[in-house]
């Protein structure tokens, strides 16, 4: 069920602010219709925006960092009238040339809620189905621009169950159920209560729950019928006080009984992962990447059986009727893991994460990819699909 609290069409059909970009300063924005709420910049470089470090640059640049922000950059026409992105801790784009629209940087932090269990939100709770509305969850919103890790990294300290899993992913909390980000055997939906998202067109408030979310792998409403209709403003978690941590996943359970902890804490797991991501994937501080390049590609069992024929020691898991192969081991086999072309390189400790090895080119990334795709099939038949998204 959709929650309407305001409904502020009314602003949008105000064509005086449905003014194209390239009509428009910068100057003339701020001083024709905003007070600062927002805050608009005009022709700088993404570098510091995106993880990759690719030196882009964007027309305009809008960041605003509260909901007030938000409503006013809805009611400017700006989005309704220009190319746009919402760029949240740029961990998973790539640009491939300057971006010749608005980029939206929302910067609104912090909690906004943080209740126990309670009736108020049963409806929504994984779409109705199993509320759970016991003493032992709690719910905590949390603002969409957020730092996806310090938020994961709070709430583990604080002892609460759910997100220790999925510490150190790089990028923000509104990207979160856009890609449903997922580590070690835990994905955002299993912890997502409901979405709070805008609606650009019109600019409506909207609570999805987290089956209106419709997610799957690395995928959402967000990334299909409703791309770029929404944008959102915070994601609410349902996250537990009694331990149910998945601790299955194979590098974990042996670190874990390695260092002989039985009954771990979620701060414990945490600590754990961050030490199994640091031996595997590249120091975001240090290396510039988009972290999987790919996603893991699914595959019949005819497929897997007649790739098994040549290399039986394909990795794949079964999932429902079909199979997930590890795109890191394809690349590996075709002989890419640790190579280079160009300034773009395969990071050698994990396959799947391209990095960006001094000074590269979003050209240099995508040249990469599209000779590792091709390899890859060429060898496998299977097609890679990209988990990175990239801008031209
Ligand atoms: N493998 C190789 N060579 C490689 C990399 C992987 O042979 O260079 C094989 C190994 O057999 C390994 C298996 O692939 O056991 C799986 O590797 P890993 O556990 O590193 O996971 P992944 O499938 O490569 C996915 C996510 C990661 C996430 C890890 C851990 C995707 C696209 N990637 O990688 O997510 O951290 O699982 O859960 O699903 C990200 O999305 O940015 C990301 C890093």
């Amino acid at each position: 069920m959709a929650l309407c609290e305001k409904n502020v069409a009314d602003y949008c059909q105000n064509k005086n602010y449905c003014v194209p970009l390239y009509l428009l300063s910068v100057k003339d924005i701020n001083t024709q219709t905003f007070d600062n709420y927002m805050d608009i910049k005009e022709n700088i470089s993404l570098k510091a925006y995106n993880t990759f470090g690719i030196d882009a640059k964007a027309s305009m640049f809008v960041e605003y960092d509260t909901e007030k922000g938000l409503q006013q950059l809805l009611e400017s026409g700006l989005l309704q009238s220009n190319p746009f992105l919402i760029l949240g801790g740029g961990s998973n784009i790539v640009f491939a040339n300057d971006y010749r629209g608005v980029i939206v940087h929302p910067v609104n932090k912090g909690i906004i809620s943080e209740k126990e269990c309670h009736e108020a939100y049963a409806g929504q709770m994984q779409g109705g189905d199993n509320p759970d509305m016991d003493s032992n969850h709690v719910f905590v919103e949390v603002a969409a621009g957020e730092v996806w890790s310090d938020f994961a990294w709070a709430m583990t300290r604080k002892g609460y169950y759910g997100l220790e899993n999925l510490v150190e992913i790089p990028g923000n909390v509104g990207a979160a159920p856009v890609q449903n980000v997922g580590a070690y055997g835990v994905e955002a939906k299993d912890v997502i209560a409901y979405v709070v998202a805008y609606e650009i067109e019109t600019g409506i408030k909207r609570v999805f729950t987290n089956k209106e979310c419709k997610f799957g792998y690395r995928d959402s409403i967000f990334k299909n019928e409703l791309k770029n209709k929404y944008i959102v403003f915070s994601v609410c978690f349902m996250l537990s006080k009694t331990a149910n941590s998945k601790t299955n996943y194979s590098a974990l359970s042996k670190m874990l009984s390695e260092k002989g902890i039985a009954t771990p804490t979620p701060l414990q797991i945490a600590e754990c992962i961050a030490e199994i991501r640091g031996e595997k994937l590249p120091n975001p501080k240090e290396v510039g990447s988009a972290g999987s390049f790919f996603k893991n590609p699914m595959v019949t069992y005819s497929e897997l059986e007649a790739i098994q024929q040549h290399y039986p020691d394909v990795v794949s898991y079964p999932i429902g009727d079909k199979y997930k192969l590890a795109a890191g081991w394809l690349i590996e086999k075709c002989g890419w893991k640790g190579r280079t072309l160009g300034n773009a390189g395969v990071y050698p400790k994990q396959a799947l994460v391209l990095f960006n090895n001094g000074g590269c080119t979003g050209n240099e990334v995508v040249a990469l990819a599209t000779a590792i795709e091709a390899d890859v099939e060429s060898r496998f038949g299977v097609r890679l699909e990209k988990e990175a998204i990239i801008i031209n």
